[in-house]
């Protein structure tokens, strides 16, 4: 373990049924590369989908390392006709049992309130529309990342205001889902506090993000692994009767 990852647990004894396949947005880097990981370290085929092809590649490479299997999606999840391109080369894998909606604008993104909001809710909608579209009767559970900002937190003064209004908004639409589709799938949410990925190491150094990490009661920041843990936990039949949470892991922040 270093100081920008924690361990990278083997989730199988979870329940997944074998030869399961999970396609994770925002796979090139980060929390999504983390869960990317995990997930084929527990048995499952992960379609890894990036707007970074190249880095959507390296980590289908560094799941081959492991003795997992991926397939590497270029696409623009803010783009219908990318997203409707990348579920047709995904279901050369067959049908996708779980979806981790995790790619979505940096908190800082500048540009018009409106535009932000809609590519960071719109996406994820469109993402699972598609997946429910092609794979429904296989579907069966989906985990949207949301955050602390917007849900636990008001974030005033470390992000744009489209990012706390989008991340509640997430939250919103993963309870909707969850009670819209009769349980199947079921639907469920992550919140990550502040986790050490490459969007958010520039910022550490901002005085409002040492306050915050200064109050962590863990005592430190989140690692990608742990967020990871928790995404595959509620994707996992371990999961079975969770349906329609936000989960926050933050290393009880939001409490202190
Ligand atoms: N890191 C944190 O502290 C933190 C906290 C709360 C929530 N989150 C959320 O977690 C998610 C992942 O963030 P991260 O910190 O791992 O970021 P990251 O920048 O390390 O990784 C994000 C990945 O998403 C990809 N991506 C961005 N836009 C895309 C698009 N339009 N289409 C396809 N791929 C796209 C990027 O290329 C990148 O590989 C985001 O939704 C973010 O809001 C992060």
């Amino acid at each position: 373990m270093d100081q920008r990852h924690g361990p990278l647990y083997d989730m199988s004894a979870l329940g997944f049924a074998p030869g399961g396949i999970v396609c994770i947005t925002g796979a090139a880097s980060g929390i999504g590369k983390a869960t990317a990981r995990m997930a084929a370290k527990s048995g499952l085929t992960v379609a890894a989908w990036d707007i970074d092809g190249p880095g959507a590649s390296s980590t289908v490479d560094e799941i081959a390392v492991q003795g997992g299997n991926a397939l590497a999606v270029t696409v623009d999840v803010f783009d219908e006709a990318q997203v409707d391109r990348a579920w047709r080369e995904t279901l050369a894998l067959g049908p996708c049992h779980y979806l981790v909606n995790n790619a979505g604008p940096p908190s800082r993104s500048q540009g018009r309130f409106a535009e932000r909001l809609v590519e960071a809710v719109g996406s994820m909608e469109r993402v699972a529309e598609r997946w429910l579209s092609h794979c429904g009767g296989s579907a069966a559970s989906m985990v949207n990342i949301s955050s602390i900002a917007g849900n636990l937190q008001g974030s005033g003064k470390t992000v744009s205001a489209f990012y706390p209004a989008a991340k509640a908004a997430i939250a919103g639409l993963t309870r909707h889902m969850a009670t819209r589709l009769d349980g199947r799938p079921r639907v469920n949410a992550v919140a990550p506090g502040i986790t050490i990925t490459p969007r958010v190491e520039p910022m550490l150094a901002l005085p409002a993000m040492q306050d915050l990490a200064m109050r962590i009661p863990v005592g430190r920041l989140g690692f990608p692994e742990d967020i990871a843990g928790a995404v595959l936990f509620l994707l996992s039949p371990a999961a079975a009767y969770i349906n329609g949470v936000v989960l926050p892991v933050d290393g009880g922040v939001t409490l202190a």
